[in-house]
């Protein structure tokens, strides 16, 4: 068990949240929540009723314990040694190095940084240009297009949004509807998991309206914004006060998932311009530090999977749900032995012994087991470079023509920019998705 006294230092996390939308009190109740959804007709993978059960009838001993990571502002070397110092030196259960996700805001970004980040297989997702709350329409898109221009990462794989200082309006998820993104995660679950009207409820669609922050967002909730499709994942908050939120997520009647959100500039011993180390951001480190190490041990002396992931791999997850066993937590490492020679690899030994003219046969997959290929990504498909060109794709074609294609809201912004050729080809490519 988590002991109190650990506990008591998760305090500073919480002082960490607030400094970016904390809360003080609950902000939704079932009466203003208002909330139905017919079950029978909102179905996994494109629809799923806010709920408390994990998804698609699963027993909760059949779920992973989740614990969702996510940063947020700007991307600079000091913030990826930050995410570093918690994540680097941790593996999931499955072997597989984990993944968060990194809500990024255009000033201050070094996008280079923003590239590798995205390579290395973390999410990359939408916090506005300026970092304002209850964003414009082009606070939302247009770092969305500094994104893909700058830093390669195409429509698709830009699925989330998170809301600067958590304001977030009722039109702010409309604008991301029709922007195709595939998530919000601004609102907060406020309610502990341990009170009968918990409002911890696993990521859902807005088919039937919200039902977080009902007390806090004008129009929202009793049933709006209907938003076919578009989900929310709401963020999980530590209760100081209660003591042991984790074990009640854990252990409780529906293990649901928690998060530990942070902000690199917050947990970082080397800010830019700072001479010196900071002593209490030394404290605040390790005691993420030392709850992750916690968490991992006790889930896995209690024969529970882990795993610490980002909000694309959970969603993928919950639209997919399938128990435990079948994530082939254990044993992963395959002896695959050839004529020839011999190697151990996490992925799966393929059938016959790669060479030239047949360089990736098909995966040997024995009786009763999954696949395993390409297990440490949900998504295989990773472009790197301007408008998602790839080594395998189409040779990379500079923009040269076309203005006329681009909406009017874009314009301005080629006009005032003067960005490289070729980054204006992304745009164009990206546009074409709003
Ligand atoms: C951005 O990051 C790259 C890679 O670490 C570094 O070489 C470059 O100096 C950084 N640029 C700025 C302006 O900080
Ligand atoms: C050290 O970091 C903490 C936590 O981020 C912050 O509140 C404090 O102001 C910092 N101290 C100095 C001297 O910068
Ligand atoms: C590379 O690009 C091509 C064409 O755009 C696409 O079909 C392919 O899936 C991409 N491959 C990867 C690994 O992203």
């Amino acid at each position: 068990m988590l002991s109190y006294f650990l506990l008591a230092f998760l305090t500073p996390l919480l002082a960490l949240a607030s400094d970016d939308g904390g809360i003080t009190g609950p902000t939704t109740s079932s009466d203003a929540a208002g909330y139905s959804c017919d079950a029978s007709n909102c179905k996994l993978p494109s629809c799923n009723c806010a709920s408390t059960s994990p998804p698609g009838g699963l027993k909760p001993s059949d779920v992973p314990m989740f614990i969702v990571f996510t940063a947020d502002d700007a991307v600079q070397s000091y913030a990826l040694d930050s995410v570093n110092q918690f994540l680097a030196q941790r593996k999931n259960p499955n072997g597989c190095a984990p993944k968060m996700t990194y809500f990024t805001s255009l000033m201050y970004t070094n996008y280079t940084l923003v590239t590798d980040w995205f390579i290395a297989g973390n999410e990359i997702a939408d916090h506005t240009m300026t970092h304002v709350g209850d964003p414009s329409v082009d606070e939302i898109n247009g770092n969305a297009v500094a994104l893909n221009a700058l830093a390669g990462i195409s429509q698709s794989s830009l699925q989330g949004f998170r809301a600067p200082f958590l304001e977030y309006s009722v039109n702010t998820l409309k604008r991301l509807y029709a922007a195709k993104f595939t998530y919000d995660s601004s609102a907060t679950s406020s309610i502990p998991v341990t009170d009968p009207g918990t409002d911890a409820f696993w990521p859902y669609t807005l088919d039937y309206g919200m039902a977080n922050d009902c007390l806090e967002v004008e129009g929202s909730c009793k049933g709006q914004p209907v938003l076919p499709g578009f989900w929310e994942i709401p963020m999980y908050a530590f209760f100081d006060n209660l003591g042991d939120t984790f074990t009640a997520h854990y252990n409780g009647l529906n293990r649901q998932l928690i998060g530990l959100y942070t902000h690199p500039f917050l947990s970082t011993c080397r800010r830019p311009t700072q001479a010196f180390v900071n002593a209490s951001s030394k404290v605040t480190i390790g005691m993420i530090n030392q709850f992750l190490d916690w968490a991992q041990a006790t889930a896995q002396q209690n024969g529970v999977v882990d795993d610490i992931v980002s909000n694309e791999q959970l969603l993928a997850w919950v639209k997919n749900p399938v128990p435990v066993s079948q994530l082939d937590a254990n044993g992963l490492l395959s002896h695959c032995t050839f004529p020839d020679f011999s190697f151990s690899t996490w992925y799966g030994c393929p059938e016959v012994e790669p060479t030239l003219s047949n360089q990736n046969p098909a995966q040997q997959v024995p009786d009763d087991e999954q696949p395993r290929r390409f297990r440490c990504e949900y998504s295989i498909s990773r472009p790197i470079g301007p408008a998602g060109a790839n080594f395998t794709g189409p040779a990379y074609v500079p923009f040269s023509a076309g203005v006329s294609q681009f909406p009017s809201g874009l314009s301005h912004l080629i006009l005032h920019a003067s960005l490289a050729v070729g980054l204006l080809f992304g745009i164009v490519k990206f546009s074409k998705h709003f």
